[in-house]
């Protein structure tokens, strides 16, 4: 038999990390996690958990509906199959992201349609995102990949333009703002992940956020209650090929218990990661990322920068590997995250006009490899993140990351 060399996740895959810098495991858990949890077990699973970190949830966003899952894949997922689109629909998707924001998109068969990042960043906005809006387009997800939030208002209005659903995947920007407001607020529709490692890390958690009535109504009944509608005289038919994916009473325990640290979490999330790009920033051939504007806090869960590549010998991979080995904890690239890139079963199906990409009317020929987001592919071929990044740093571990960048830099200039 023959072994996967299969992907890690949670605290597994931060097992034998080392460094200097403070690592997100363990978790800081939120004092009353230990009650909560004891709530779910006293009433013989009768509280109510889950509903308490939805209204919990629903009550810090500002949002009518919060829907728990297990996870960020699930809540896309499960959304993806409310939006009861047709197998062909295509849908533009930020080309920087985790494969959980595609997901649900391909199972239903829809067609992620990629639109290039802007210059130099990991972004999407209303430029790329234009040329590839078609008669068969029927919404837009725009990933805050690193938690840079993307300019959602411009985004938005295009959208509007064309009849277009507006979705954010929050993974990476939980509690940033952009104009005052939330994300996840920004558009029609918001997913979230609380998976262990992540901001409001909980356990394998997440969850859909929407104003919508009948949008969540939809969602609970075709991604939770698995389409299940009573009928008298019968019992229970499904009315649609529906799923079961509940946030579970143990994780919601835990939700809401890190729910009620995360605001001062963020605020020291956003101190530190800012403190940290202005150090970078005085580093020769160093690029942090680029914070915008209309961004007041900056929610970030993985932290990284850019090297200039034309400034030193090496190249990103080897930069990567020698702060990594000077104490950058996880350090290494991010090239997995270029998703036309990273779904060769994708490429093969567009490529053999295999189902959904033989449904006429298909409105081009798709096509998915890293060449298709050329700014974005050479983005992710000189980014060096790290995911260790948490609410532990000091201001000393800021020195410290920038001590350590500029050391490797100054051992490899040209
Ligand atoms: C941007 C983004 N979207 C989706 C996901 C998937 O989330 P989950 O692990 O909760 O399913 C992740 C997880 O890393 C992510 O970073």
């Amino acid at each position: 038999m023959s072994i996967q060399k299969r992907a890690k996740y949670g605290a597994e895959a931060f097992d034998g990390l080392r460094g200097s810098l403070p690592q997100p495991f363990p978790r800081t858990m939120g004092p009353n996690c230990q009650t909560y949890l004891q709530e779910v077990v006293t009433s013989g699973l009768q509280c109510d958990m889950v509903r308490r970190f939805e209204a919990a949830f629903e009550s810090e966003m500002g949002i009518k509906h919060c829907i728990g899952t297990p996870g960020c894949t699930a809540a896309l997922n499960i959304l993806a199959a409310a939006l009861s689109l047709e197998p062909g629909d295509e849908i533009i998707v930020s080309p920087i992201t985790d494969y959980g924001t595609v997901m649900g998109l391909l199972k239903e068969n829809y067609i992620p349609v990629f639109p290039d990042t802007e210059l130099g960043t990991p972004l999407i906005s209303t430029q790329t995102i234009a040329p590839c809006i078609t008669n068969r387009t029927r919404a837009i997800l725009a990933v805050h990949i690193t938690g840079l939030i993307c300019d959602m208002d411009p985004i938005y209005a295009l959208a509007k333009k064309y009849g277009l659903t507006v979705i954010e995947d929050v993974c990476q920007a939980v509690f940033g703002t952009y104009k005052g407001r939330l994300a996840g607020t920004l558009g029609d529709v918001a997913a979230f992940s609380f998976d262990s490692e992540k901001t409001l890390g909980s356990d394998v958690g997440g969850c859909v956020i929407a104003d919508d009535d009948e949008l969540a109504e939809q969602i609970r009944f075709v991604g939770q209650s698995r389409g299940g509608q009573m009928v008298e005289g019968l019992g229970r038919v499904h009315a649609v090929n529906g799923y079961a994916l509940r946030m579970t009473q143990s994780t919601a325990a835990i939700t809401l218990a890190q729910l009620e640290i995360i605001r001062p979490a963020v605020a020291h999330i956003d101190r530190m990661i800012r403190l940290i790009t202005d150090k970078l920033a005085e580093i020769p051939g160093i690029l942090p990322l680029s914070i915008p504007d209309y961004m007041e806090t900056y929610s970030c869960w993985m932290a990284g920068f850019s090297i200039d590549p034309n400034a030193f010998t090496c190249d990103a991979e080897s930069f990567a590997q020698q702060v990594a080995d000077a104490g950058l904890t996880g350090a290494g690239l991010g090239k997995y995250y270029l998703m036309p890139a990273a779904l060769p079963f994708l490429t093969d199906k567009a490529e053999k006009h295999l189902f959904p990409f033989s449904k006429p009317p298909a409105s081009h020929t798709y096509k998915y490899n890293a060449n298709t987001c050329p700014n974005a592919r050479d983005f992710l071929d000189n980014f060096i993140r790290w995911t260790t990044f948490c609410e532990k740093y000091q201001p000393e571990h800021c020195d410290l990351v920038a001590q350590i960048v500029a050391t490797v830099a100054d051992q490899n200039r040209v």
